[in-house]
């Protein structure tokens, strides 16, 4: 018998308020107001790392949701994502408590340069001995492109383009500005570092003029873990090419096996192999001692839930909540004017508006959501790990520390019984505990520019 699939466990997370469970901040003990305190991130890390769960993933915006009702009023009432704080600075803190854990960061390629953002990650790898990951993202929000100068969004596809550009100066100036033995630190001969292994990268694009070399140190993964959350075709292609792991959702199994499978053919066309992309799900545990605490814990969850926060998140196009339930929401689309807007595409014809509001709250209960006693819900873990295919999960926080400290006492003794969770070793890099190497594989793109080879083409 091989080995049992192993869980990799993120707890997911940003710096705000309200994140993704809308209106839960309110809860008796939820410590989401404390977002702005250092000590809150430093207990965070070490229930994770004491948890024996594998990282802190950190979501970010750069813009106010500000079209559900015309404003951002929702929102900031709601403090749905505003006011948040730069996931990047966050990570030396939490490190510098913990050396087994990893951290996923965060960073748009659409609105600051990618000379400054290869000097910080650089920084943040070799400060955490290589334990950090970047959620690539081009940014949604149409307020983030009036934050950064801009009139309106660039196109989606054009995002892409210019995110492709993006990652290639980043991958020139990681991995091949400094070679591996480019530094001496030899007190004898005065040298630090041998001038003829260090290159300028003299990067001309379409988007982007860098000369180089890297200001940042050789770190120990160079490029950090690369993750990305994607479902178009031009940010599939994108993944295919470039992500080591997908962070994904699915309403059902078969969306998330369609999707996953679409990315691994996507990556073979890029030369990689199927293996090279892995798969953490967004997931939702609420676990229990007993039958009627998870129920209660249901019932607290779905009575506070706030569903302003999730239409203003979803940046649903008019309010639907001014509308009777009962009437259809075709009539309410008409009247609004939203027809066509995809966030109404979605639901079928004659549906009322009573169930297009609860089908909205109820997306939190897709594929990857499970409620029960911890035998129940390691049952279903291992269905998502054996069945589905994926890697890992994002867990989901309904109540902060509440959702992890009941993952690490009821779920995670459950799933070490079952060889579901492995032990980690100090020192390992985030690229090891998911591939096993500190370093790219060569058929990934960004390898082609390791020695300083193929800088200028
Ligand atoms: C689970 C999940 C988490 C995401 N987190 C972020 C985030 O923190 N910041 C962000 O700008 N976009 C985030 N996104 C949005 C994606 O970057 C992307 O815009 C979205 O998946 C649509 O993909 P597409 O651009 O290929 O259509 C997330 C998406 C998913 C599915």
């Amino acid at each position: 018998m091989p080995d049992p699939k192993q869980l990799i466990v993120n707890v997911f997370e940003m710096a705000c308020v309200s994140h993704i469970t809308h209106g839960l901040w309110r809860l008796p003990g939820n410590n989401r107001l404390r977002y702005g305190e250092l000590d809150y991130w430093t207990e965070l890390a070490r229930l994770v790392e004491h948890g024996g769960l594998d990282g802190i993933f950190l979501a970010d915006v750069v813009g106010a949701y500000d079209t559900f009702r015309g404003s951002a009023d929702t929102a900031i009432r709601e403090g749905l994502q505003i006011p948040n704080l730069d996931p990047l600075l966050l990570i030396p803190a939490m490190a510098a408590v913990t050396d087994r854990i990893g951290f996923g960061a965060t960073f748009s390629t659409t609105y600051e340069p990618p000379f400054a953002f290869a000097r910080r990650m650089s920084t943040l790898d070799l400060l955490t001995k290589g334990r950090v990951g970047w959620n690539i993202v081009t940014s949604y929000l149409p307020n983030a492109a009036r934050n950064f100068g801009l009139e309106d969004q660039i196109p989606h596809d054009e995002r892409y383009r210019i995110a492709d550009e993006y990652v290639d100066v980043l991958y020139k100036l990681w991995e091949g500005s400094w070679d591996d033995d480019a530094i001496v630190a030899d007190p004898a001969s005065g040298v630090y570092a041998d001038p003829a292994k260090v290159h300028a990268i003299e990067h001309r694009g379409e988007h982007f003029r860098v000369a180089g070399p890297a200001l940042g140190a050789p770190s120990p993964q160079r490029t950090p873990l690369l993750f990305q959350a994607t479902g178009s075709p031009a940010g599939i292609a994108f993944a295919g090419k470039h992500a080591e792991v997908v962070f994904t959702g699915g309403r059902t199994a078969d969306d998330f096996r369609r999707n996953a499978e679409a990315m691994r053919d996507a990556a073979e066309r890029q030369g990689r192999e199927r293996g090279d992309v892995k798969f953490v799900v967004q997931a939702g545990v609420v676990v229990g001692r007993t039958d009627s605490e998870v129920a209660d814990k249901l019932r607290i969850y779905r009575e506070n839930t706030s569903v302003d926060g999730i239409l203003a998140h979803a940046g649903f196009p008019f309010d639907i909540t001014a509308y009777p339930r009962e009437s259809p929401l075709s009539d309410a689309v008409t009247d609004a004017g939203a027809a066509g807007h995809p966030a109404v595409a979605r639901f079928p014809e004659g549906t009322t508006v009573g169930q297009a509001l609860d089908q909205l709250v109820k997306t939190r209960h897709d594929r990857f959501f499970v409620a029960g006693t911890p035998g129940v819900v390691a049952d279903e873990i291992e269905r998502w790990l054996d069945d589905d295919g994926i890697d890992g999960i994002n867990l989901r926080q309904y109540h902060s520390f509440g959702t992890v400290q009941d993952f690490v006492e009821l779920v995670v003794p459950e799933l070490r019984r079952r060889g579901r969770i492995r032990e980690h070793e100090a020192g390992e890099t985030l690229r090891e505990r998911f591939f096993g190497t500190p370093r790219l594989p060569e058929r990934h793109p960004a390898a082609r520019y390791r020695g300083g080879k193929n800088l200028s083409v």
